[in-house]
């Protein structure tokens, strides 16, 4: 490990620097900042190597390269004074320091798809602390486990799996893009969630780097810090290099089914009979619904010409003959037929669900630019109690509305192994009573400030009209579906338990407390922060 500077050394500098920091401008911290990492760097010219200032001509697509959401990549959002992308541990230590050291913050980036963009973006001068160079992934297909560096990306990670054995999987998010750093962090649910759980349940193990630049693994850093990582939200306690993962068996042959009803096909009737089915059929099938507009077929029956499409869209982990049956015997309604069906083997069945063209082969779930970016806002919610025909019948003619062109509505079903695992064995909180996840999105393709306003507006209706509908007291929201509407830190300085925990709560419930005092321990000053990063609960001063 390189030579770290004292660590209460680390934290007087860096909190003379908090008082000071107004009168400094930004280029004295950044040249100071460079001229520590070169210090403490035992090899300075590898290191330069990894490091992009303003100055370096990749430094924009550096930064662009994993930027999932447009919105902030704009010319007018603030810009990291400069980007590191260690290829060593060391690397990470001396950038953890000089920051603490130079009063920077560091944003921690993965795969980039923070809704909210926070590991990329802050108020407060900063540099960003990118993994895209840990892409490690070692697999032992006898354990079924595998260390994964935090810059791979779950497609990276399916790919690599499926090369290693048909029969073995990994229960994680549906888009290939999504870095494993950010996501298990969060949680983590897809297709498989409802047979093993999310991402963050099937993890053994981990590395962390602390506030002190300390290199620890689960038995080194603690139950309680293993506990907060897994699923208390990334960048609060220190930078996760790898995870350990257990791999899951998954059988030859899975099926898939992608069928489209609109209103006239009885959505409404189906939406409403799907939310009794879902959580409660076989654990080995996934049904989601994707809710959008589009053009109604029956033109010129009636001055309207669009309607409301519902994708229920299926991951069945077995044959046909089995699915059909198992259908027929709870949704019924939905009038499923072999012909609907199409079998394939899991990673087939990955490429399909993500939404690739049919055919297309696994090889592309390695492309870690493909996930069409855009400008878009999200925004999260559980539902214990089924919504009635008549709730949904209030949303439909929203899409009709100018911000509904472009949005989306996802339904996402919980129940089977989600509801026999405690509230509380990890940070994730919304288990058993859950019947699904719901999430609405919009989008727009350009910078504009009026579109931006229709776009937010619209969302912010959809979910203060969903109020009555989902769960309450608190209403919940999912961590990995960064919302900062629903509350955020102070800017600068301290923030308060009680402000926290606004967000906190409808994050993580009971199990914020716990966290906030895993952080009180671990980071007790508050160095890794951002506008919803766990508060400590010691710290009055923040550096
Ligand atoms: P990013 O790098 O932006 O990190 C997200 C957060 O984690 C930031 O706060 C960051 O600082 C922190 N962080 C990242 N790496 C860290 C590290 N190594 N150590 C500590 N902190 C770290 N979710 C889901 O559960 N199921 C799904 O199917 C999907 N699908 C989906 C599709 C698309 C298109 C998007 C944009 C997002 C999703 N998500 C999702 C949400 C996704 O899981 C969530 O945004 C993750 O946090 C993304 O992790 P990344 O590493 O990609 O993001």
């Amino acid at each position: 490990m390189l030579p770290l500077c004292s660590y209460l050394t680390i934290v007087l500098t860096a909190i003379l620097f908090s008082f000071t920091s107004s009168a400094i401008d930004t280029s004295t911290h950044e040249d100071n900042f460079l001229q520590c990492l070169y210090t403490y760097s035992h090899n300075s010219t590898s290191i330069s190597k990894l490091v992009y200032t303003k100055n370096n001509s990749s430094y924009s697509s550096i930064l662009q390269f994993t930027i999932q959401n447009l919105r902030f990549a704009s010319n007018t959002i603030p810009k990291p004074l400069v980007i590191i992308t260690p290829k060593e541990i060391s690397h990470i230590q001396t950038t953890i320091t000089c920051s603490q050291n130079h009063g920077l913050q560091v944003r921690i980036r993965s795969g980039g798809h923070d809704f909210e963009g926070r590991s990329y973006v802050s108020d407060v001068p900063f540099v960003i602390l990118d993994l895209t160079n840990f892409r490690e992934i070692e697999l032992d297909v006898e354990k079924k486990t595998a260390w994964v560096q935090s810059g791979v990306t779950l497609g990276e990670l399916y790919y690599k799996i499926s090369r290693k054995s048909r029969n073995l999987g990994f229960s994680a998010g549906v888009c290939p893009t999504i870095g494993v750093g950010g996501h298990i962090s969060g949680g983590g649910y897809g297709n498989m969630v409802r047979k093993f759980g999310l991402a963050a349940d099937n993890v053994i193990d981990a590395h962390i780097i602390d506030v002190k630049g300390r290199f620890l693994d689960r038995q080194a850093m603690g139950e309680d810090l293993f506990w907060a990582i897994r699923g208390g939200g990334g960048a609060s306690f220190g930078v996760i290099v790898s995870w350990k993962i257990k791999l899951v068996h998954v059988p030859s042959i899975v099926t898939v089914f992608t069928l489209p009803k609109t209103l006239e096909q009885n959505a409404t009737k189906l939406i409403h009979k799907w939310q009794y089915v879902a959580s409660k059929i076989d654990e080995n099938i996934v049904i989601n619904v994707i809710l959008q507009r589009a053009n109604s077929s029956k033109k010129g029956e009636s001055k309207k010409n669009s309607t409301v499409l519902a994708l229920f869209q299926t991951l069945f982990l077995g044959g046909v003959d089995k699915l059909i049956p198992l259908m027929q015997q709870n949704f019924p309604e939905l009038g499923l037929v072999k012909e609907d069906c199409t079998q394939m083997s899991w990673i087939e069945s990955v490429v399909y669900l993500y939404g690739f063209p049919k055919g297309e082969s696994p090889e592309a779930l390695l492309n870690r630019t493909l996930a069409g970016k855009d400008i878009y806002k999200v925004k999260s919610d559980f539902v214990k109690i089924p919504i009635p025909e008549i709730g949904f019948e209030g949303i439909w003619p929203m899409f009709d509305e100018d911000g509904g062109k472009d949005a989306m509505m996802y339904l996402f079903p919980y129940g089977g192994i989600m509801d026999n695992i405690s509230e509380s064995e990890i940070p994730f909180p919304h288990r058993y009573g859950n019947l699904y996840q719901t999430h609405y999105s919009v989008h727009w393709h350009q910078e504009n400030d009026e579109v931006e306003k229709v776009k937010l507006n619209w969302i912010r209706k959809l979910y203060s009209y969903m109020e009555p509908f989902v769960s309450m007291s608190p209403r919940t929201a999912y961590i990995n579906y960064r919302d900062l509407d629903i509350g955020v830190n102070n800017k600068n300085g301290y923030t308060s338990y009680k402000k926290a925990s606004v967000w906190g709560v409808k994050y993580f419930k009971n199990n914020f407390k716990r966290l906030a005092k895993v952080k009180s321990i671990v980071d007790p000053l508050n160095f890794f922060r951002n506008e919803q990063s766990v508060p400590s609960l010691v710290s009055k001063g923040g550096i």
